[in-house]
């Protein structure tokens, strides 16, 4: 598999959880990887020992401005890069009703807004190289959805489209797309999630409540292992033709398979229906 094995890769949230673990996979083995973290001393100690793989370069997805020079200087500074990874990402916890506009705004950024200027900002250059893999990390939550987690519900389906109609958009251009859409996955995930501080007695009661006491009571184990998880990932880029879509856990896929179903029998059931609004000529 190492000699398939992509050269050089761009990854954002390299910092931590599955980007750390891709970026530490793939220097292993090799690879180059050029870095895009807002906290570049996080990875200090990786730049030490591959000085020559790891290029560094600090972005913080909340400046959505820096985002295409970034990217220009990725490229400039790598030469030519195969695969870009968007892995940077966090949970914002809450009902809608108690998230401030400001907390809205910038997890839609960082979640959404980021990742499609990043794809946006690469495509000359993938389209020059004539070959390239651009991969997101979506979620099994770009599938089915949590009370209190509306705003990272809206930020993974949002990318499971942008993402599914640029596939269509670059596959003619030997440009490949790839949604990843894991479970729960050991990582700093759950400690790095941003909880609103705005409590509203309701929602105590509401489907919020409940899902928080589920929480606590450990129903939703993170039963993922983030190196396996990088492996795939890694596995995928090689592929001849990679999966748009690559579910990872058990857990995910019987999440996102029982609410598909779900979903597909409920339109079935409106065959009719749907039908009667179509115009009579
Ligand atoms: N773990 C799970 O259970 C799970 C399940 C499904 C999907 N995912 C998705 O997987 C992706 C990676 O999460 P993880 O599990 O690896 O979590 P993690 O360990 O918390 O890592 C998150 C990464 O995102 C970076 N980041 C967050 N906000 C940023 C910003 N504004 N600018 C630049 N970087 C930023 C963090 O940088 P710093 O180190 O500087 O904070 C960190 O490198 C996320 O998109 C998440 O939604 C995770």
């Amino acid at each position: 598999m190492t000699a398939t094995i992509a050269k050089t890769w761009a990854i954002t949230g390299a910092s931590s959880g599955i980007g750390l673990a891709v970026t530490q996979q793939l220097l292993k083995q090799g690879s180059k990887v050029v870095a895009l973290v807002r906290s570049p001393q996080k990875l200090q100690s990786l730049k030490n020992q591959y000085a020559d793989q790891l290029i560094i370069i600090e972005l913080d997805l909340n400046q959505t401005e820096k985002i295409a020079s970034t990217i220009q200087a990725a490229f400039n500074a790598a030469g030519r890069i195969d695969v870009i990874l968007s892995a940077a990402g966090y949970a914002l916890v809450g009902a809608a009703e108690e998230l401030s506009e400001a907390d809205i705004t910038a997890h839609i950024e960082a979640n959404l807004l980021a990742p499609i200027f990043i794809a946006k900002a690469a495509l000359p250059f993938l389209r020059h190289q004539k070959h390239g893999h651009i991969m997101h990390i979506s979620s099994e939550g770009g599938h089915i959805t949590y009370p209190s987690a509306s705003i990272y519900h809206a930020s993974k389906w949002g990318a499971e489209g942008f993402f599914d109609a640029l596939a269509k958009e670059v596959q003619a251009l030997n440009i490949a797309v790839t949604l990843i859409e894991p479970g729960r996955i050991k990582t700093g995930f759950d400690e790095h999630a941003h909880v609103t501080d705005i409590a509203i007695e309701d929602y105590r009661k509401s489907a919020v409540g409940a899902y928080f006491r589920l929480l606590a009571m450990g129903r939703f184990p993170m039963i993922g292992d983030a190196e396996k998880v990088a492996t795939r990932i890694i596995e995928t880029s090689t592929m001849p033709k990679p999966v748009l879509r690559l579910v990872l856990g058990s857990d995910s896929y019987k999440n996102i398979t029982r609410e598909t179903q779900k979903r597909l029998d409920s339109f079935i059931a409106q065959a009719e229906t749907a039908a009667q609004t179509d115009a009579e000529d």
